[in-house]
């Protein structure tokens, strides 16, 4: 075997001495440098990504089989973004921890590696990293918490923190049993167990066939869990040996597979986003629209929150991802290769389905329910929406918009009792894009304000350039392109103005002559610098630099890959 770390390792002379020396510091033995894969183990493990904090016990389940198959593992860590925690939003690091995963593995003596990754952008931007490496690479989600639990009854991350505001809001919750509820929703390790982001992105690299069978469900605290790790270390050896790269797995029918696998799923609309931005690191050719076209007939099968009822740890002991996919095959490329070395369709052969948290493909939950893409003069290069979590009602609707230009001033109005709402206003907030908050937060799912609330409204239409989180639910119109703040026809909606909606003939359109839209561009004024320092440092590349949600807000040059070839001696 060609491994690119015996130009560390097994070189004779004064570099081999350096690289070697200062390794055996850590009490390795000579044999783990005589020409052995290297595997890196790249952890996204941090106490304030807490999601990813049991990461490392993980780590040590990948490294044991690891040496079981022959290898040399490597921990080492990455930046780790936190979704709850981090602010603006962990959105605007998502690159970031991109470009600290590839350098980190083009610079090492890594021959594979294996991701360890779970809350929201920690999948994709790991994975975005290690494309533009492009070795053999495995990923291992860290799993989802188990069902919270708050009297009696099972609630949903992030999902249940969303009802119970608006329950406070329209006065059927006491604010003690909001604070009760605080400890029972996160009660073990590991990532949101809705079909949130990262269940969602955890399922994509399963569908991608970039993670084990079966992995993506099994709950973080599962024994299971700790043996599948192991599993991955000892495949990712003889991925090494196979030559398995990122780009020989994760093609075009793959991407594809993974879009309609979501749609079953009722996933979250932040892996359009992601999965772009993946694909482009791959330089597979996908488009905003092919989300639509690819999903148009799917039908939608798993009943978890927040479109539908159930919690991961259900879909675990439901079959899992197998089998949906089981399912799912007459609608997807079967032949597609995994990481297994096999194809999709091999992989689930026999995965059953346990219960009716997965329907039968006869009988789904709805059809073509996914995400849908719309077009027409509010956004000229498109806007999603997530069917399966938004009102029947809602989904053809023409409103009055009220227009916010920050969320700052929405939360300042959403209490108010004089605020100028009804049933049918449209809801729009402006200048929560990539560029214009900056990172393109999960604000999207305006709270329903108070006034509505206390009538028993508990949906209205949404609009904005924002995201929302994959938890959330609602009649939300997110990723509104081009943006408010790049001058995008968001930009110049005003309140009063009519919206129509229409999902069904994907159309998003502001009811306004041609020749006002015009004279009011003519007016529009790029708004003020918002809070962050954008003047500097990595806010400043990542203004200077971001692509438009349609493509996947990477940076422009980050698109591509590099490769792995190794670079220059250091001494
Ligand atoms: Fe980390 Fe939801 S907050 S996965
Ligand atoms: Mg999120």
């Amino acid at each position: 075997m060609n491994l690119r770390s015996h130009q560390w390792f097994g070189e004779s002379g004064r570099n081999g001495f350096i690289h070697r020396s200062w390794m055996k510091a850590q009490g390795f033995s000579d044999d783990v440098f005589d020409g052995r894969p290297v595997i890196g183990i790249c952890n996204t493990w941090s106490e304030l990504t807490p999601c990813n904090a049991h990461l490392r016990r993980l780590a040590e389940s990948v490294k044991r089989g690891v040496w079981q198959a022959g290898g040399f593992p490597v921990e080492f860590p990455v930046m780790s973004l936190g979704e709850t925690i981090l602010r603006p939003t962990a959105m605007l690091f998502r690159n970031l921890l991109s470009m600290d995963v590839e350098e980190s593995l083009r610079g090492n003596p890594v021959d594979g590696a294996v991701l360890l990754t779970g809350c929201d952008k920690t999948t994709p931007g790991s994975l975005m990293g290690a494309a533009s490496v492009d070795l053999p690479t495995l990923v291992v989600t860290g799993g989802p918490m188990l069902n919270g639990k708050f009297r009696g009854c099972d609630i949903g991350s992030g999902t249940a923190v969303w009802q119970f505001t608006q329950d406070v809001n329209a006065g059927r919750m006491s604010e003690t049993e909001f604070a009760a509820a605080e400890s029972g929703m996160s009660r073990s390790n590991g990532h949101c167990m809705t079909m949130g982001t990262a269940s969602t992105m955890a399922c994509m690299t399963e569908a991608l066939g970039l993670q084990l069978p079966g992995s993506a469900a099994i709950p973080a605290v599962d024994s299971r869990r700790y043996g599948i790790a192991q599993r991955a270390g000892q495949r990712i050896v003889g991925m090494v040996e196979e030559d398995l790269r990122i780009s020989r797995v994760a093609t075009g029918e793959s991407f594809t597979n993974a879009i309609r696998t979501n749609a079953a799923l009722g996933g979250s609309t932040n892996a359009v986003i992601h999965l772009l931005a993946i694909a482009a690191r791959i330089g597979v050719p996908l488009e905003l629209d092919d989300f639509d076209r690819f999903t148009r007939d799917v039908p939608w099968l798993v009943d978890l929150q927040p479109s539908g009822r159930h919690l991961m740890e259900d879909f675990y002991y439901a079959g899992g991802l197998p089998a949906v996919l089981h399912e799912l095959l007459p609608l997807l490329h079967g032949d597609a290769l995994t990481v297994t070395g096999k194809t999709l369709e091999e992989n689930v052969r026999g995965a059953e389905r346990i219960g009716d948290v997965i329907r039968p493909l006869a009988e789904p939950l709805g059809i073509g329910a996914g995400t849908a893409v719309l077009h027409g003069n509010l956004a000229p290069d498109g806007a999603v929406i997530k069917q399966s979590a938004a009102s029947e009602h809602l989904l053809r609707h023409r409103g009055r918009a009220l227009v916010f230009d920050s969320i700052e001033a929405y939360d300042a109005a959403v209490d108010d009792p004089d605020l100028d709402v009804d049933a049918d206003t449209v809801l729009v907030l402006q200048n929560a894009g990539p560029r214009g908050y900056p990172g393109m937060p999960e604000v999207g799912n305006l709270t329903i304000p108070r006034k509505l609330a206390e009538q028993g409204v508990d949906d209205v239409v949404r609009i904005s350039d924002a995201r929302m989180s994959g938890t959330a639910y609602g009649t939300v119109v997110l990723h509104v392109c081009p943006e408010a703040a790049v001058g995008g026809p968001l930009a110049l909606v005003r309140t009063g103005d009519w919206v129509e909606l229409d999902v069904t003939a994907r159309i998003l359109r502001l009811d306004l002559p041609e020749d006002e839209l015009a004279r009011r561009r003519a007016q529009w004024q790029a708004p003020q610098a918002p809070q962050a320092p954008q003047d500097r440092g990595w806010t400043r590349l990542y203004g200077d630099h971001v692509l438009q949600a349609d493509r996947g807000c990477d940076l422009d040059f980050l698109v591509g890959g590099s490769g792995s070839a190794v670079g220059r001696q250091s001494h």
